[in-house]
């Protein structure tokens, strides 16, 4: 593994609409997150991943790129995105950029030129087919909008078209082009342009936007060979020029490492281990994941599927463990505020790259059957904005009309709960700085001692014993620790060695050394 600030790092996600407004248009912006640099160093956080802040017209939160090569003017400026990142770094706050390599916006000017009628020198591009009369099969295509002959796949929504990374099975030689062929390279090294605009900037990596999306009839997301490779490619271009670069994917399978990537976040699809954790529910919507009080859940499952994934990563590249993201709903309120703290602490005592979803430290609510705003649709609730204070529109923006509709909560904003030495936001604080004290938890040791349905989890980092106890009796773990084993670290009340193992009070999370 080349980098080495990423082992480190703890990252805060900022999806810039809901973050802070600086200038009272109702949408956050470069300057407000500016103004709140101060008070994501203060939680223990030493990056960001920002969500889209590139040009677009928003028909799918910024993940519609109109132009990659300029910030959203609803942002702010030029100069106001650069002196948002030259602060950052003063700071010593790293950013990493969302790229979004498999799609752009159907404004973009280059899609526009491939969508006319004669060929051009964009033609290929994007990923046409042939034939504006027929869909083909296992695609999602938009034909009758423009007057190129053909119908233009899609990634996503049909205002993402595809870029044309190639084909690995070509089964239609008309219009599908082998992934080696030089119409696919050209797209490559595109994209390695809008990486480097971005690189010398200053930015310190992306997040990569469905980064196992690139080329077609790849086969399963754990195999994508064509994919993979080139993204090894691209990693290799970073490794020369630009070393300290990080790249994080959004592929959630250990695939994603071996393609070349320093970090995967691991999501909450179905069967992940993230899922049951603490994700997982059954068709009535009733939750039966391990950090679900209800007993439903399965220590065994969770860890028999971590360490399967744990063990074929470990070596080239890290885990990412988030709190939530803004596709996610958020763990509030679905769970307490007490049981936030057992999965916060859980996540990020195992070994991961911890990813903090704005408001999360604060315990932010996922508010149910919010309108939709540019295309959130179910996943608006999540992206609700930033709860600062009591103040209008919980001090995120002066507006008589911010882009989605605040929340005021006397309990879950910032200026309440810095008041509050037993506030959720307190806790985070305590935590990261905890973790931050003791290399065991940043290192590749990990073994897992004790895993049983819904009894305690025990699991050792190097010389730490870690004990949660998840449901709200006490329970005793059939572990011994040795009896002089002082707890160091511990939510709720402290788990006590005992002749019959270690007692984990109702809600608890220990760690031993
Ligand atoms: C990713 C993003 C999501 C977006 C989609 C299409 O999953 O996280 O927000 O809608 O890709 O770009
Ligand atoms: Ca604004």
């Amino acid at each position: 593994m080349t980098n080495t600030w990423l082992k480190s790092a703890v990252f805060y996600e900022i999806y810039p609409n809901s973050f802070m407004d600086s200038n009272g248009d109702g949408y956050g912006d470069f300057k407000g997150m500016t103004s709140k640099l101060d008070y994501i160093k203060s939680l223990g956080c030493n990056a960001i991943w920002l969500n889209p802040h590139y040009d677009s017209p928003f028909k799918d939160g910024g993940y519609d790129v109109r132009d990659y090569f300029k910030v959203s003017s609803r942002f702010g400026t030029e100069a106001d995105f650069d002196e948002f990142l030259a602060t950052a770094h003063a700071k010593g706050i790293k950013v990493i950029l969302d790229l979004v390599p498999g799609h752009t916006s159907e404004e973009n000017a280059d899609f526009l030129r491939s969508a006319e009628s004669t060929p051009n020198e964009m033609y290929d591009r994007f990923i046409w087919t042939d034939d504006p009369w027929s869909c083909p099969q296992g695609f999602k295509n938009n034909s009758g909008r423009f007057d190129r002959h053909g119908s233009s796949i899609v990634n996503f929504f049909c205002t993402q078209p595809a870029l044309n990374y190639g084909f690995n099975r070509v089964d239609e030689p008309s219009w599908q082009h082998s992934y080696k062929s030089e119409a696919a390279l050209k797209t490559r090294e595109w994209l390695k342009s809008v990486m480097r605009f971005w690189l010398d900037r200053g930015a310190d990596g992306f997040r990569v936007d469905m980064a196992d999306s690139l080329v077609k009839n790849d086969g399963e997301q754990s195999e994508k060979p064509a994919t993979s490779e080139i993204w090894r490619d691209i990693r290799a271009m970073l490794d020369s020029e630009y070393p300290d670069a990080v790249l994080v994917s959004e592929w959630a399978n250990p695939q994603a490492i071996r393609a070349g990537f320093h970090a995967d976040f691991m999501l909450n699809h179905h069967a992940n281990p993230y899922s049951k954790l603490a994700r997982m529910q059954d068709e009535k919507g009733e939750g039966i994941s391990y950090f679900d009080a209800n007993g439903k859940g399965d220590a065994q499952a969770f860890v028999k599927s971590f360490t399967d994934w744990f063990e074929q990563t470990k070596n080239d590249g890290y885990i990412a463990h988030i709190t939530c993201n803004h596709d996610t709903p958020r763990l509030a309120p679905r769970y307490s505020q007490e049981q936030l703290r057992l999965i916060y602490a859980t996540l990020f005592t195992l070994p991961c790259v911890p990813f903090i979803y704005y408001g999360d430290e604060i315990g932010m609510k996922y508010v149910k059957d919010m309108p939709s705003v540019e295309c959130g649709f179910n996943r608006t609730g999540s992206r609700t904005p930033m709860q600062w204070s009591m103040e209008k529109n919980a001090g995120f923006s002066t507006s008589d009309k911010p882009f989605l509709p605040v929340v005021n909560d006397k309990q879950i904003n910032v200026q309440a709960q810095e008041k509050d030495k037993k506030s959720l936001l307190n806790f985070m604080r305590a935590l990261l700085a905890f973790r931050k004290t003791r290399k065991e938890f940043i290192s590749t040791d990990l073994e897992f001692v004790h895993a049983k349905g819904e009894e305690p989890l025990v699991y050792k980092r190097g010389g730490l014993t870690v004990v949660v106890n998840p449901l709200n009796v006490k329970q005793v773990a059939p572990v011994k620790v040795a009896p002089k084993a002082k707890a160091i670290f511990a939510v709720g009340k402290e788990a006590k060695p005992s002749k019959a193992g270690i007692a984990a009070p109702p809600l608890s999370f220990t760690v031993f050394e």
